[in-house]
C-alpha cells in the first residue's frame, strides 16, 4: 500500500482523505465491514431512516457512459440497526459516520438524539435525497433548512456535518451559506446527485429505471463540474471552521486533485465506488499520490484551496 493522505473533519483524524459517499454498498454491516477493510478513511452508512426500508421498485439504479441515474427510495436497515452495529465498525479503527435522512424534522431529532449516546464519530445530516415520492429536497427551502438546523443544534451532541444538493445560482450559495455560518455545522459533503434527471433508452422507448416514470438522481462523470463548482463557492463563502468534503464525479487520482484545489479537506467516491468497489479507494490515492508528487507537493494543506485565478 503506498503513502496516504491523511486529514481532518472537525477535528477528527482521517488516516487517508478518500472516503466512501452515503449511498451505494452502505447500507449491510458485510457492506460497511468491506468498507472498513479498504483503504476509504471512513465507513459512512446508508443514509439512516426511523424504520427499515425496502426502498423503491426496481429497476432503482443504472450506469451509463458518463455516470449514473439511482431512485433507490431510501433502503435502509432503520437507524437502530446501524446504532447496534456501531461497535463493530469501531473496530476497522477509522471514524465512523452515520448518515441521518429521517422523514421528518421529528425523525431526525429522535434519530441524533439516540446517536449522542453511541460511539459514532460524526453525524452527516442529509438533506438532500431526492428520491422520496412526496418529500422535496430539504436543502432547496431555506427557511426549512433554517428550521431543520435550529432544531437539530439544539439535541446533538455530536460533531455535526450536511450532506447538501447541487446549487446553480449564484444567490442560491449566498442563502445557503449565510444558513450554515449561522448554526453549529462542522463540515458539510457538497454535493448530492443531481435530483430528478431522465434518462431514455430510444431502443426500448423506456426511462432505464421504474421509479416516478425513470426520474432519478444523477451522478458520475455528468456531476463532476457542478461539485466543483459547489465545494468551490461554499469554500469562497463559508467560515473557515467549517470543513468542506467533496463529492461528485470523482473516479479518479486527478479528479480528487481538482477537488483539494477547490478546497475540500476530504472526498467523496459514490458512482465510482458503486461501479468499482471497495478497492476504488486505494486506486484513487495511489493516482493522487503520483500526481502531487509529480508536482512537487507533499501534503494537502500545500495546495488545498489554493486554485489559481486565469
Ligand atoms: C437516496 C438517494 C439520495 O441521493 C440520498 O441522498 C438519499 C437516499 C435513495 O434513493 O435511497
Amino acid at each position: 500500500m503506498s503513502a496516504m493522505f491523511p486529514t481532518t473533519l472537525c477535528g477528527v483524524k482521517l488516516e487517508s482523505f478518500i472516503c466512501n459517499a452515503s449511498g451505494p454498498r452502505c447500507t449491510t454491516l458485510q457492506e460497511l465491514e468491506a468498507i472498513g477493510n479498504s483503504t476509504s478513511g471512513a465507513i459512512l452508512t446508508k443514509s439512516c431512516t426511523k424504520e427499515a426500508r425496502d426502498g423503491n421498485p426496481e429497476p432503482r439504479y443504472q450506469d451509463v457512459p458518463l455516470g449514473s441515474i439511482n431512485s433507490m427510495g431510501l433502503p435502509n436497515l432503520g437507524y437502530k440497526k446501524y446504532i447496534e452495529i456501531i461497535p463493530q465498525l469501531k473496530k476497522f479503527k477509522k471514524p465512523v459516520i452515520v448518515s441521518v435522512s429521517g422523514l421528518s424534522l421529528g425523525d431526525n431529532l429522535e434519530i441524533i438524539t439516540a446517536l449522542n449516546k453511541t460511539d459514532v464519530d460524526l453525524i452527516e445530516l442529509n438533506l438532500s435525497c431526492p428520491n422520496v415520492i412526496g418529500k422535496p429536497q430539504v436543502a432547496y427551502d431555506f427557511p426549512a433548512t433554517e428550521n431543520m438546523l435550529t432544531q437539530v443544534q439544539k439535541v446533538c451532541k455530536k460533531k455535526l456535518g450536511v450532506k447538501l444538493p447541487p446549487y446553480f445560482d449564484m444567490v442560491h450559495f449566498d442563502d445557503i451559506a449565510a444558513i450554515l455560518n449561522s448554526h453549529k455545522v462542522g463540515f458539510v459533503s457538497a454535493v448530492n446527485s443531481i435530483g430528478n434527471g431522465l434518462i431514455i433508452d430510444p431502443q426500448t422507448e423506456r426511462p432505464l429505471i421504474k421509479p416516478k416514470g425513470g426520474f432519478g438522481g444523477i451522478g458520475g462523470k455528468f456531476l463532476k463540474p457542478t461539485a466543483l463548482a459547489n465545494v468551490r463557492r461554499l469554500y469562497e463563502l463559508l467560515d473557515r471552521k467549517i470543513d468542506i468534503v467533496g463529492v461528485g464525479g470523482i473516479e479518479s487520482g486527478v479528479d480528487a486533485f481538482e477537488f483539494v484545489l477547490a478546497g475540500a479537506k476530504a472526498v467523496q467516491i459514490g458512482t465510482a465506488f458503486m461501479q468499482q468497489g471497495p478497492k476504488c479507494f486505494e486506486r484513487i490515492s495511489n493516482e493522487f499520490e503520483s500526481y502531487v508528487k509529480k508536482k512537487g507537493y507533499r501534503e494537502l494543506e500545500d495546495f488545498r484551496g489554493k486554485l489559481k485565478a486565469l
